[in-house]
């Protein structure tokens, strides 16, 4: 999620699940091709499976950026079909491409020419006036006839004269069953859903009628959630039983990054959500904000702050 979501996002995410597939916020193709690359596509390896999200509608440029996201080690290469933003509409990609299922189509075929890796698309079910039964359709059959292996679907439109980015996260009504109808027509194809899921327990609903479950905001302000994953999901054990044992899980990704000299708040901003409705999350989050922040904060500064939770207050996940 742009602006919101990092490489140290998905490192603290990782310690949460290691079942659910992780996904960079968008890139354009010019960054990609022209910016610096280490900067905005290197990962940790522990952060697989792990995709790419690019925005771009030139299918050329499309194509040299998977297969420079592919060279550095993601797992699947996605393009962005549903983002609403003003910046994105000049550039002609995002949501408007919606109205392009041919270009999109030129765009994933061309990308899969030169990836062995999956190609997914992320869209939403229309855009404006276009009736979502004909246009997540036409989107939909003509991405996979160029090769996509699946699709995620944002399940309501975009408006894209009069509302922000952020309106169209919300205002749009969403449609569950236009996306459950686009599974049943096409049921070789898989397909997530994604928009409006709080819980991993609404998620493992919708995982009755499609194949995967996308989660935005629950996942970033919520992230506790994500310690139920492994077990509701995969019927797997959780990979850590408290919130504590997950964060002093990355206690040396920590140590090895204040080494190369990136920040603790740089990591611990998103921490913010980690403790919920238990004693001492109040003072957690006030001792990440004062102590946490300046340019000398390291590990003893964020142990001091988790002592704050009580171990047994803390969400603790049946293994
Ligand atoms: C701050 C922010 C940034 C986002 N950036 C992206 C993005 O880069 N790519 C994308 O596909 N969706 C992006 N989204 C949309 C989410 O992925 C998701 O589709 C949307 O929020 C609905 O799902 P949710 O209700 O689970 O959050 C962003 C959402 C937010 C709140």
């Amino acid at each position: 999620m742009m602006d919101w979501t990092d490489r140290h996002c998905r490192v603290f995410h990782r310690a949460l699940t290691r079942g659910a597939r992780l996904y960079t916020e968008m890139l354009t193709t010019g960054a990609v091709i022209h910016g610096d690359r280490s900067r905005l596509l290197g990962f940790d390896p522990c952060e697989h499976p792990l995709a790419l999200q690019l925005g771009g509608s030139n299918p050329d440029d499309l194509a040299e950026s998977a297969r420079i996201g592919a060279d550095y080690g993601y797992g699947e290469i996605n393009l962005n079909v549903g983002c609403p933003s003003d910046r994105v509409k000049d550039g002609r990609f995002g949501a408007c491409l919606m109205a392009e299922p041919e270009l999109v189509a030129r765009c994933v075929a061309a990308m899969k020419a030169v990836v062995g890796v999956p190609v997914t698309v992320k869209c939403r079910i229309g855009i404006d006036d276009q009736d979502p039964e004909v246009a997540l359709d036409a989107l939909a059959r003509a991405v996979v006839a160029a090769g996509a292996d699946g699709l995620i679907v944002h399940a309501r439109k975009a408006w894209l004269n009069g509302l922000s980015p952020k309106e169209n996260r919300d205002i749009p009504p969403l449609d569950y069953g236009r996306v459950y109808r686009l599974k049943e027509a096409m049921r070789d194809t898989p397909i997530a859903i994604n928009g409006g899921v709080s819980s991993i327990e609404d998620a493992a609903v919708h995982l009755e009628q499609v194949d995967g479950v996308m989660l935005g905001r629950a996942a970033y302000q919520e992230p506790w959630r994500l310690l139920a994953v492994d077990h509701l999901i995969f019927g797997a054990p959780p990979p850590h039983r408290s919130m504590h044992e997950v964060i002093e899980s990355i206690f040396p990704y920590i140590e090895r990054e204040r080494a190369q000299g990136t920040r603790l708040h740089a990591i611990t901003r998103h921490l913010v959500g980690a403790f919920h409705g238990v004693a001492g999350a109040r003072a957690f989050r006030r001792a990440l904000a004062e102590n946490c922040t300046g340019a000398d904060a390291g590990l003893d500064q964020l142990r001091e702050a988790l002592s704050l939770v009580p171990q047994d207050a803390a969400v603790r996940v049946a293994a």
